[in-house]
């Protein structure tokens, strides 16, 4: 393929709009993009992943939870980028939202990150690539276990040739990853389109409709580990390959009697108390950690309470509090400001006050 050579200037779309439906209930009062992993909201490592490969200039596409998401980010500031908020009325597709942000990015050509994405490796030498070869689009895939849950790509000697997005059966497992990099010609491509079964312009049409009138559509197989946290197990997933390569910090309080052992990161304020913390974990500003055992691949927000428990491999929300609970939480997603605990009145019950879609597994 031809070189033209010299930097291009690119800018950056994150897609933070949408429903988060199967992330219930957690999203009935969250913004999926803010779901923490590792302590920070998964829209930060895609603000991040552009920032390093020297992307300063980004848009994110906000629907329903934008005042939310504006709240959190705010202006880019803290990363050195400068962001751009661009309202999109309804999520009625990825090429929908490339469109509502057309002024936006006028004839520059663009990375377009999905706000629910990560990718371990980031994504300079990606952008390094589309900025040496400028092909129209450029995209990524990996292989998958379950491609129908994704967008597929088919390709024939090493070039697109097909791609469907959720295919019943899928003639390939090389699922699209959600990074994309194009020129203005994807544009031209979410015009044509026409809405799909599920009633949203799909980006993958669009990058179809580039293959089919001949335009460049580079493919590119990722190797390190990507995550689209779109179900709590994959929240969960992440924040396992997040805490992997963590390093210690501790910055709050640890007893004489307690013990952490492995990568632990403890912020401002926390205490842990007569307690085993084995990494990695991470506990967040302020949170108290008494008579308990937190076991790896656990985060922990700023401002809970862990008294006489053991949890490992969870996520624990901001303001949560678990008191006493006889028996060990495992592979746990727990809300904001929920609270778990041993009553001491007879007859022992169980009480539950649970919100809609919630799950409670009891051995
Ligand atoms: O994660 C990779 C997959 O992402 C690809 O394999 C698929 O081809 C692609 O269509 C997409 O599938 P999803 O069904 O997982 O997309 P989702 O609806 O979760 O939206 C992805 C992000 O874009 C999410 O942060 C929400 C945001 N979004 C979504 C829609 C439909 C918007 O900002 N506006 C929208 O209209």
């Amino acid at each position: 393929m031809k070189s033209t050579g010299g930097k291009l200037y690119m800018k950056g779309l994150i897609l933070s709009g949408g429903k988060g439906t199967r992330l219930r209930p957690i999203t009935f009062t969250q913004a999926k993009q803010l779901v923490p992993v590792a302590n920070k909201p998964v829209l930060f490592y895609g603000i991040e992943a552009l920032k390093e490969a020297g992307i300063k200039d980004i848009g994110i596409v906000v629907g329903e939870t934008k005042e939310e998401i504006k709240k959190a980010a705010g202006d880019g500031r803290r990363w050195g980028v400068r962001l751009t908020y661009i309202e999109q009325e309804a999520p009625l597709g990825l090429a929908h939202a490339v469109l509502v942000a057309e002024d936006f990015l006028g004839k520059t050509p663009f990375v377009m990150y999905l706000g629910d994405n990560i990718l371990k490796s980031g994504i300079h030498s990606l952008v390094e690539k589309f900025q040496i070869y400028r092909p129209n689009a450029l995209i990524l895939l990996t292989e998958v276990p379950h491609p129908e849950r994704f967008g597929v790509a088919e390709l024939e000697n090493g070039r697109v040739v097909r791609l469907v997005e959720k295919p019943r059966q899928p003639r390939s497992n090389l699922a699209l990853v959600g990074v994309y990099m194009f020129d203005h010609h994807i544009f031209e491509a979410a015009r044509a389109i026409k809405p799909s079964w599920r009633n949203e312009l799909e980006i993958t049409d669009a990058i179809q409709y580039l293959v089919d009138h001949g335009y460049q559509v580079q493919p590119h197989i990722v190797s390190g580990w990507w995550k689209d946290t779109g179900k709590i197990e994959d929240v969960l997933e992440a924040n396992r390959l997040i805490l992997e390569s963590i390093e210690g910090r501790i910055e709050g309080e640890v007893d004489v009697e307690s013990r952490l052992n492995g990568q632990v990161v403890l912020e401002k304020g926390a205490r842990v108390i007569r307690s085993v913390v084995r990494g990695p974990a991470i506990i967040g500003e302020k949170t108290e950690i008494i008579d308990s055992y937190i076991g790896p691949f656990t985060s922990i927000q700023a401002n809970c309470r862990v008294i006489k428990t053991e949890i490992e491999h969870s996520i624990m929300l901001e303001g949560s509090q678990i008191i006493d609970i006889g028996g060990r939480i495992d592979e746990s997603l727990i809300g904001r400001e929920v609270r778990i605990y041993q009553g001491q009145a007879k007859p022992r019950v169980y009480r539950f006050v649970l919100g809609e879609k919630s799950e409670v597994g009891l051995k």
